[in-house]
């Protein structure tokens, strides 16, 4: 890995990654969102000029991933899928499917993704893969991926919780020479800017997407999302442990605070084995009771306002060349 001197030289290619790659008008990915991007949020972020990508979580069924990668594909963009490295080792129709898809983009996060690093890239796929500090870029780096996504503490759903998203962003630029996205609390145009300017290819956005009418957000969540300011959410196993889905501990994820995530925190290895907690925690997932449930959301939260489509989030961040603008425009040369 060496580190300027090569990236300078490249300086000027980086920002036309995505739109050489995939056609991207906008250098936004719609990050992968379990029970949040199915084929339709995906279809019209990518159908806006962004690059869509399907949330498959550890519980879809590889019939769920054909239907929605079908309606993803519908709208004759390039798209793409993110898998959970962890639990393809017992799904492996879960990438069997994705391959039959052949999406443009796969990510593979959260686990041992070097086994499936080549059998997509044989079949032409793009892999990408989230990196939660230094250490996991260089592994990336030594796996083969394509492009490295670093994912900072401050992002929604799971993911480490080691490093903010800027000097994440800034340290994984300086170690490598892949093409870099970077991920967590960008909201709005002027976070797409920041990370711009810093030599990223692109933003790995999720939660600026999850009240958009196309989302699969069901509906108390969505209120409770858009009254929720940015102090609002928190980091942790709790519900990882109540759920039993079968998350690796090193994973935490960030969701928004609630009673039920007050009531276990410090307590995780308890709640992996109280079936009364779990109980509750099933039932007010059902019910999306958002004092149980577990609504992932990352700290840009407190920008959410409405439930716009997602052409008009995407028609947002478009403006983040303003931004760039403004800043050059210091009275210098
Ligand atoms: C509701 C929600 C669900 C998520 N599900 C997944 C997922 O299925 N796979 C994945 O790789 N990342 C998942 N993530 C993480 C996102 O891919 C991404 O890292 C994050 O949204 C970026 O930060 P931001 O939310 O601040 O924009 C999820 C995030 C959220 C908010």
């Amino acid at each position: 890995m060496s580190a300027m001197a090569g990236r300078g030289a490249v300086w000027c290619a980086w920002g036309m990654w995505l739109r050489e790659r995939f056609g991207v008008g906008v250098p936004v990915v719609g990050a992968p969102m379990a029970n949040v991007s199915g084929g339709e949020l995906t279809a019209a972020i990518s159908a806006a000029g962004g690059l869509g990508m399907l949330g498959a979580g550890s519980a879809v069924t590889a019939d769920w991933i054909r239907t929605e990668g079908a309606i993803a594909a519908a709208s004759g963009t390039p798209y793409g899928i993110g898998l959970m490295a962890w639990s393809v080792k017992d799904h492996p129709e879960h990438l069997k499917a994705v391959l039959e898809l052949r999406p443009a983009l796969v990510s593979l996060s959260f686990g041992d993704y070097t086994p499936y690093v080549a059998p997509l890239q044989d079949a032409g796929i793009v892999v990408a893969t989230q990196a939660g500090t230094v250490a996991d870029a260089r592994e990336a780096v030594d796996a083969g991926v394509d492009v490295i996504v670093a994912r900072g503490a401050e992002a929604g759903g799971h993911g480490r919780n080691a490093v903010a998203t800027l000097p994440l962003l800034q340290a994984i630029l300086d170690a490598t020479d892949l093409p870099v996205l970077a991920g967590g609390g960008i909201s709005g145009p002027r976070g797409l800017a920041a990370v711009m300017a810093a030599g990223a290819v692109g933003g790995w956005i999720g939660t600026a997407f999850l009240t958009c009418v196309e989302a699969q957000t069901k509906e108390p969540a969505r209120q409770r999302i858009i009254e929720a300011d940015e102090t609002e959410t928190v980091y942790g196993t709790v519900f990882d442990a109540a759920s039993r889905a079968g998350w690796p501990d090193e994973f935490g994820g960030r969701a928004l605070r609630n009673a039920f995530f007050d009531t276990w925190e410090g307590h995780e290895e308890e709640l992996k084995t109280e079936d009364s907690a779990h109980d509750l925690w099933v039932e007010g997932s059902k019910a999306v009771d958002p004092a149980r449930a577990s609504i992932y959301a990352g700290q840009g939260v407190g920008a959410l306002t409405g439930q716009p489509t997602a052409a008009e989030v995407l028609a947002g961040f478009a403006t983040y060349r303003d931004y760039l603008s403004a800043a050059l425009n210091d009275g210098s040369k």
